[in-house]
């Protein structure tokens, strides 16, 4: 089985202020030194600019919370991948279900979201997760299948080969109800094994991340189960102690 290394990304969401975010990413700089995790913040857009300065010369990756699917043009207030690639981008969430729930985005336009990235050369933190609803009616592994699906037919497997994946329930975000590990653990398979009907090593090799209320006393737990590789972290990461313990969880 292929040695996944932990991701712990931070999602400020729309948090933070110039003054706030300064000695929060000291401290995760000065708190993640010789750590073998990787670490990654997506800070809101008009801030990538200061963490590339910030992060600069720091292990610490970079990645914005949305992009447009579209190259340029007439969209107001939207943000191209060639704009994030002026600055020290690595990671792009897509699909995150704020997003999907307030934007009105789409399994479509998720996926779209998903190629544009790939084709700047970033990499994706595609979330997926069902609602308190849909995991009630038994619905889960449907609507996952559904929305994992819609990337793959748009995208191909092969772009889960440079992808992450984020499982978040989304009856677990910000709700400080954690999914148990047991019932993460058995979601991350399930998109696992989705995968792998089409490229059994593409499924072993990508990141499936668990998001949802994962805070310092639970990461740990979350993290010692065999497919979930690490987490991505919205509330908790904006309390630099709290983040850096998430960030030091172990397998
Ligand atoms: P919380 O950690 O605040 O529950 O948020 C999770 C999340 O949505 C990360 O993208």
């Amino acid at each position: 089985m292929t040695e996944r290394q932990i991701l712990v990304a931070a999602n400020w969401k729309m948090n933070g202020t110039l003054e706030a975010i300064r000695p929060l990413v000291d401290a995760i700089i000065r708190g993640v030194q010789g750590i073998s995790n990787e670490v990654a913040i997506c800070p809101p857009s008009v801030y990538i600019s200061e963490l590339t300065t910030l992060l600069n010369g720091s292990e610490i990756r970079l990645g914005a919370q949305n992009v447009s699917h579209l190259e340029k043009g007439a969209f107001t207030g939207e943000i191209s991948i060639s704009m994030l690639s002026d600055f020290a981008c690595q990671y792009v969430i897509v699909g995150h279900s704020e997003r999907r729930a307030l934007y009105a985005e789409t399994d479509v336009l998720v996926a779209e979201k998903f190629k544009a990235v790939q084709s700047g050369g970033m990499t994706s933190i595609l979330c997926v997760g069902e609602l308190l609803e849909e995991r009630e009616s038994n619905d889960t592994e449907k609507v996952i299948a559904r929305q994992i699906d819609a990337v793959i037919e748009k995208a191909g497997i092969e772009a889960f080969k440079n992808a992450v994946i984020a499982y978040e329930p989304v009856w677990a975000i910000g709700t400080g109800k954690t999914a148990t590990p047991e019932q993460a653990q058995e979601v991350h398979e399930f998109i696992r094994l989705r995968l792998a009907r089409h490229d059994n090593q593409t499924a072993d090799n990508v990141r499936i991340l668990y998001g949802g209320s994962v805070k310092a006393d639970n990461a740990e737990q979350l993290f010692k189960m065999a497919d979930i590789d690490g987490g991505l972290i919205g509330g908790a990461s904006l309390v630099a102690e709290d983040f850096l313990t998430i960030c030091k969880a172990m397998r």
